[in-house]
């Protein structure tokens, strides 16, 4: 089934109607997530200073699954911590609808790479899951409720007591999703989250978060190295320039339902195009001897 066409079935928070993505009806306060003209420059007037973005522009549509590939270094991950409000512009804008993205929030939850060091290791897997609740003032029976639902959404209900240290590399991850969902972002940002695992497992998470995101309908930035990931993945694909001064080089949109197979010939079309692209910025030949 096309995600466009997705309804929520068993929306674990239920309190939220999942909606088909860029429909208008139903979705209060913003349509999309935007950089606009965004410069950033670290250490700017001191030693080391860089400017890792120039005038870098990006709109992501609500409920919209967008990636972003680009060469190590080219900014990727700032352009999440701009969204995320973990870093602000040396210039432009960063906003949600018409509100300027000032701050972190739980309306943007991030999931890292390394689920090792984004976990407590003094807390059961539950806990860890409840965590962000209980900050919130959440009563600690609706956390706990909550965090169950959360974790049998990612697979993960028999695991629950666990400590992370019990918990296998794609386990770990599972544990810290459930973590982000449970917040009920309208946000999931994402930099290179299964990256860690293995390839089978790899396949599965993706699969899984897929499920999910039909279902809970959030707006994902999922920032990947894997131009195949991305693909099989992204309603669309954008490509950063190498930096310094990086920005969006070229966006490409994957017009292929859901469930895609590395075989499509529209996934093997884009994949071609959106590796060229890449190549280019790279500025090494993947396939000279
Ligand atoms: N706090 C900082 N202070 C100074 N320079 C920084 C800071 N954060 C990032 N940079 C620089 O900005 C550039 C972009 O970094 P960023 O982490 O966004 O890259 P990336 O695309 O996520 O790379 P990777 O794919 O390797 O994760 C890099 O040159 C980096 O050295
Ligand atoms: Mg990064």
């Amino acid at each position: 089934m096309d995600p466009q066409s997705a309804s929520a079935q068993s929306d674990p928070s239920g309190s939220r109607t999942a909606m088909p993505a860029g429909s208008p009806q139903g979705l209060p306060a913003w349509q999309d997530l935007a950089l606009e003209g965004v410069s950033v420059t670290f250490n700017s007037g001191r030693a080391g200073e860089y400017r890792a973005l120039s005038d870098t522009s990006l709109k992501v549509s609500r409920g919209e699954f967008y990636c972003l590939l680009g060469p190590s270094g080219c900014g990727k991950t700032t352009v999440l911590n701009l969204i995320a409000g973990f870093a602000r512009p040396t210039s432009g804008a960063v906003r949600i609808g018409e509100r300027p993205i000032v701050a972190a929030g739980t309306d943007r939850v991030v999931v890292f790479q390394d689920a090792t060091n984004a976990l407590f290791p003094w807390l059961r897997a539950r806990e860890n899951v409840e965590f962000g609740l209980s900050i919130q003032g959440v009563p600690k029976r609706e956390a706990s409720a909550r965090a169950l639902r959360y974790l049998d959404l990612v697979g993960l209900r028999d695991h629950a007591h666990k400590f992370p240290y019990e918990l296998s590399g794609g386990m770990k991850q599972r544990c810290q999703l459930a973590r982000a969902l449970v917040l009920e972002p309208e946000v999931l940002l994402m930099d290179e989250p299964f990256a860690a695992l293995d390839a089978i497992s790899k396949r599965i998470m993706q699969k899984e978060l897929l499920r999910i995101w039909r279902q809970l309908r959030m707006t994902i930035v999922y920032i990947t190295h894997d131009v195949g990931e991305s693909v099989l993945l992204g309603q669309r694909v954008a490509v950063m320039r190498r930096g310094p001064a990086s920005s969006i080089k070229e966006e490409f949109s994957v017009d292929c339902p859901y469930p895609r197979k590395p075989t499509d010939e529209v996934v093997t079309d884009i994949y071609a195009r959106v590796e060229a692209s890449l190549q280019d910025e790279v500025g090494v030949s993947l396939y000279a001897a």
